[in-house]
């Protein structure tokens, strides 16, 4: 009971923070606070949390409810602010698939029962939820690359599959994919009424909840969903990397950044006495715990309003949950600090930026192929992409995470193109790498398409550090004596 209420009143909290954190945000596009701040990179604060509006020392909890990014009221978000005389070019969309079943299960407790078939009348809602069960429930024809077309088109299992997409992960991306279309197609007209299928680029990795995430975005998202004009093309990397995957420098970033994770957690006292407790109450051994990565199936308790899960030996409580994220906190935090994760991020993420680079510059030219694209992927994705963009301060993906380009065109400069990314609908164009002046912050809400691309095609690569300065991907990723 205790925790009930508890957790509806983390609950309102994290709603209200969220919005008030946002509409802070908002405010911080008038210059006169620009001006303010434009002193030194050095003070930028994290990207999403707010000093004003969060609990001070970022809270473990809190941190757990943002990430289950439970669908609640209207969102505020920054998508499709420009000045007047720019053009909505090109939008190149990144998703992280929505809230899902655990991919493990705790050892000797009953995995958590949760119904993972589309109910139209049961929460969370979503207006367009039962217009897209039926739809689905139709079937596509031919509208995937093999092997996708395995797939089921929507989660349909009573008792959820391991890692299979939910109800809420499903309303997450119809949400997403309305709040875009409000703001990129009714409002900046990005397909013309008799929009074509090579408008619309697709990928998605091969997983239902990837493919089913991305359906329901693209619902959300068109006037007409079309199976005629949908086509969601395959992708084996998680890394989104095919054809470019082998890079021995990258897995040598990671396996160091493995070691550091390995050392730390060996270092943390709570952590090591959460589990020790854990494994007692559950009778296991702790290694046997810690190899099914109980935070997972916590978190999916957590932000299912599910007590969580009792044994013999007593029942797992809020105090194990709290010590294990707030070290994944800490966890964050060295792993910041210490770069070697920033190392395996750019050449991981360098084959989709470099793709997405020429298929900005396509677009930059005037071909309309593409004003559209959606990747639909996992948090190895997204926080490799975040952290090469130079955005290391951002948080972890949180379930339905998006990350967002969009290409603009000034009718009026001679500048030409010019970008914005967002994520998670901040506007973090002036904390990427390729957006600071040397001084401090880029002068103008607009970042020109040229540092994009200089970035991707150079800078990032010879951001490897002293001694990694590599003039290509193929240089970079077979480097000696790292
Ligand atoms: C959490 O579950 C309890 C019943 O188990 C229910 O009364 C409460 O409304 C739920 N809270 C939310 C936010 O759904
Ligand atoms: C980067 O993209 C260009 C085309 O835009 C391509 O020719 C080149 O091979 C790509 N490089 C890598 C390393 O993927």
């Amino acid at each position: 009971m205790l925790f009930r209420n508890r957790f509806l009143l983390l609950l309102a909290l994290a709603a209200l923070l969220a919005l008030l954190s946002l509409s802070l945000q908002f405010f911080h596009l008038i210059p006169v606070s620009v001006a303010k701040n434009g002193a030194s990179s050095k003070s930028r604060k994290r990207i999403m949390p707010d000093p004003v509006t969060e609990p001070p020392g970022m809270d473990p909890v809190y941190e757990a409810l943002l990430y289950c990014n439970i669908p609640s009221v209207a969102e505020r978000s920054m998508e499709g602010h420009a000045p007047h005389h720019f053009k909505l070019v090109s939008v190149h969309v990144f998703i992280r698939h929505g809230d899902r079943y655990p991919l493990y299960v705790i050892p000797k407790t009953k995995r958590p029962e949760i119904d993972c078939t589309l109910v139209a009348d049961r929460k969370p809602y979503h207006p367009k939820l039962e217009a897209f069960i039926r739809h689905m429930s139709k079937g596509s024809g031919a509208s995937f690359e093999s092997p996708l077309h395995s797939l089921p088109l929507f989660p349909n299992h009573p008792l959820c599959e391991m890692g299979e997409l939910t109800q809420t992960g499903v309303v997450q991306h119809l949400q997403n994919g309305q709040l875009l279309r409000d703001i990129y197609l009714k409002k900046h007209k990005l397909l013309p009424a008799d929009w074509s299928p090579d408008q619309l680029y697709l990928e998605t990795t091969g997983k239902s909840r990837t493919l089913q995430s991305g359906l329901a975005l693209l619902y959300g998202f068109l006037p007409d969903f079309d199976w005629r004009k949908v086509y969601f093309r395959h992708q084996p990397s998680a890394l989104f990397c095919s054809g470019s995957c082998s890079c021995p420098a990258r897995n040598h970033y990671l396996e160091r950044e493995q070691r550091r994770q390995y050392l730390l957690r060996l270092r943390s006292g709570p952590l090591e006495r959460a589990y020790g407790d854990m494994a007692r109450i559950l009778d296991v051994p702790t290694k046997q715990l810690r190899a099914a990565n109980p935070i997972d199936a916590l978190l999916c308790h957590f932000c299912h309003n599910l007590s969580f899960p009792c044994a013999r030996g007593g029942c797992i409580g809020m105090d194990h949950f709290r010590a294990i994220k707030a070290h994944q906190m800490e966890d964050e935090r060295e792993r910041r600090e210490r770069k070697l994760y920033r190392g395996y991020a750019l050449l991981g993420a360098h084959p989709l930026l470099n793709q997405t680079v020429g298929r900005l510059l396509r677009a930059a030219e005037g071909r309309r192929e593409g004003a559209f694209a959606l990747y639909s992927a996992h948090d190895v994705t997204l926080s490799p992409l975040l952290s090469a963009l130079g955005l290391v301060e951002a948080r972890f993906p949180r379930f339905a995470a998006r990350l967002v380009l969009e290409l603009w065109q000034d009718r009026e400069g001679p500048g030409g193109h010019a970008v914005r990314v967002l994520y998670d609908g901040a506007d973090v164009t002036r904390h990427t790498a390729f957006c600071q002046d040397g001084r401090g912050r880029w002068p103008t809400p607009m970042c020109p398409l040229d540092n994009l691309v200089r970035f991707v095609r150079r800078d990032m690569l010879e951001a490897l550090g002293p001694g990694g300065g590599s003039t290509s991907y193929y240089e970079a990723c077979h480097r000696k004596g790292l």
